[in-house]
């Protein structure tokens, strides 16, 4: 007998469409990292990338804007000529006022029949409501569509609950994707299988064990052409409410039960939870806000953030923030969590270090030394684990001399890593949800994160001034010296 034949159902085709797509992040990042997935045919085949944007531009105009200005942004070995113009190819431009209800008119008909529809938000939050409800009125929402909302996703809780209120009108939640480009980057991914996918850290992966945790996102740049947006918004809402709260919630789940986006963040959504509340008290004296002053940096004179081009003379915006946090619960009771960034830092470095408790009792008594287990886990630039232990001093006596285990991922392995964006474009692609943010676990950060506003609002206090270049004001040791800690890099 011979088997019925079935035609395959050929996959649907993908538009993508990028609100904001002639704007900042769309060339510096979406653009680059569409072309990078096109490169390696990742892309499925009957993709097309729709930018809007305001201006009234044909495509020809639009594709020299886009030929002068994302080349820069892509890597030159892998800028090839023959893929560049296929990626042109797939490009078209839509010239949209996203607040017009008929402007969507010209959107649907760039739309190919019958397929998937991919929005991503890269505009001011202020129009997401109008933008989902013009797709809507315009039908071009159905059950397969997706949409991906840039951050800032709010200045508060009430407004981050008020948008998802509004996208959550015509976006079911598992259409949402919240993106994190953090928890894009291929080492804070690996942190997961750092921890899930060995077993000799978990027995120790707890209190009493470990003293302390810190995690630092340090930036050498200032705030460069951004001042407008970075001005009303600071460092605690650009980097500590999302990218260090959700290391934090990497660095302090529990084993979920797998990898299915809501087993995932289900486990960091209670470690949100379980963050102590900072009273007014634990304000005043766990946190510290920092603004930089003139310095160098990068081996180059840099102006302080008052006179940066289009900073109010008299700007109380924080550029740093170190801080204390605490987990009630009983793997972290009691251990003391540092989270610290800033612009204009002596480098730029992403690490989390854990550092491991003191001896019981030591039989070295003529070390001056004693014992430092740490373990360093370098996100950025250099993506490289350090275990440092103890070993004897050689020659005679017993000395102890901290030494490092070194594990260098990037030689590691040889195959491509991919940049964030393009990781997180390709989920979204494939509709998977892990690497972003639920709605509850966005408003459960606010909810920790607001508190501390309130509190800098009523100190009234100036943020302490540190020199760019410099690893932030000196309250910023004294917080850890408090706890018998230090920065990694001052001990
Ligand atoms: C963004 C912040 O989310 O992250 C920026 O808005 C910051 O202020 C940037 O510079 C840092 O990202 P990365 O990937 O360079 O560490």
């Amino acid at each position: 007998m011979v088997a019925p034949t079935t035609t395959p159902t050929p996959p649907a085709p993908l538009d993508l469409v990028i609100f904001g797509g002639v704007g900042d992040l769309s060339v510096r990042k979406l653009l680059p990292a569409l072309y990078m997935a096109h490169l390696h045919n990742n892309l499925p085949a009957q993709t097309r990338i729709h930018a809007l944007g305001r201006q009234s531009w044909d495509r020809a105009v639009f594709l020299a804007f886009i030929q002068d200005k994302v080349p820069g942004f892509i890597e030159t070995k892998a800028f090839e000529g023959v893929a560049w113009q296929g990626f042109l190819d797939r490009l078209h431009y839509v010239s949209l006022d996203a607040t017009q209800p008929q402007d969507f008119d010209a959107l649907a008909a760039a739309m190919q029949p019958g397929s998937e529809r991919v929005y991503y938000l890269a505009t001011a939050p202020s129009l997401f409501t109008a933008i989902c409800a013009n797709l809507s009125a315009a039908k071009l929402i159905d059950a397969r569509s997706r949409v991906v909302l840039e951050k800032p996703l709010g200045h508060d809780l009430a407004s981050a609950q008020a948008i998802n209120d509004e996208v959550g009108r015509h976006f079911e939640e598992q259409q949402i994707f919240r993106i994190d480009h953090y928890l894009g980057k291929e080492t804070v991914q690996n942190l997961m299988v750092l921890r899930f996918g060995n077993t000799i850290f978990e027995p120790l992966w707890r209190s009493p064990y470990i003293k302390s945790v810190q995690i630092t996102v340090a930036e050498s740049v200032g705030v460069g052409s951004r001042a407008g947006f970075y001005d009303g918004t600071g460092a605690l809402r650009d980097m500590v409410q999302n990218h260090l709260l959700q290391l934090l919630c990497i660095v302090a789940m529990e084993p979920p039960v797998s990898l299915d986006p809501d087993a995932v963040r289900d486990e960091k959504l209670k470690v949100l939870r379980s963050l102590r509340p900072m009273t007014m008290a634990d304000v005043a004296t766990d946190t510290v806000r920092g603004q930089y002053s003139a310095g160098a940096s990068d081996g180059d004179a840099a102006v302080g953030y008052l006179q940066e081009a289009n900073i109010p003379a008299d700007s109380n915006t924080e550029t740093f923030v170190a801080l204390k946090a605490h987990i009630n619960n009983w793997r972290w009771a009691n251990v003391p969590i540092f989270l610290r960034t800033g612009k204009r830092m002596a480098e730029r470095r992403s690490e989390i270090v854990i550092e491991f408790a003191d001896l019981p009792f030591t039989i070295f008594q003529d070390s001056p030394r004693q014992s430092v287990n740490r373990l360093m886990i370098r996100l950025q630039p250099e993506e490289h684990i350090q275990l440092q232990m103890m070993a004897k001093e050689p020659g005679s006596g017993m000395r102890l001399r901290p030494v490092s285990l070194n594990l260098d991922l990037e030689s590691a392995f040889s195959e491509r890593r991919a940049e964030a964006y393009e990781r997180l474009l390709m989920d979204v692609i494939k509709g998977r949800l892990t690497h972003f943010m639920r709605r509850d676990e966005l408003e459960s950060a606010w909810t920790w994160v607001e508190p501390i506003i309130n509190g800098w609002q009523q100190l009234n206090e100036k943020p302490k001034a540190y020199t760019a270049g410099s690893w932030g004001p000196a309250a910023s040791s004294a917080l850890m010296a408090r706890e018998g800690s230090s920065w990694v890099e001052e001990s």
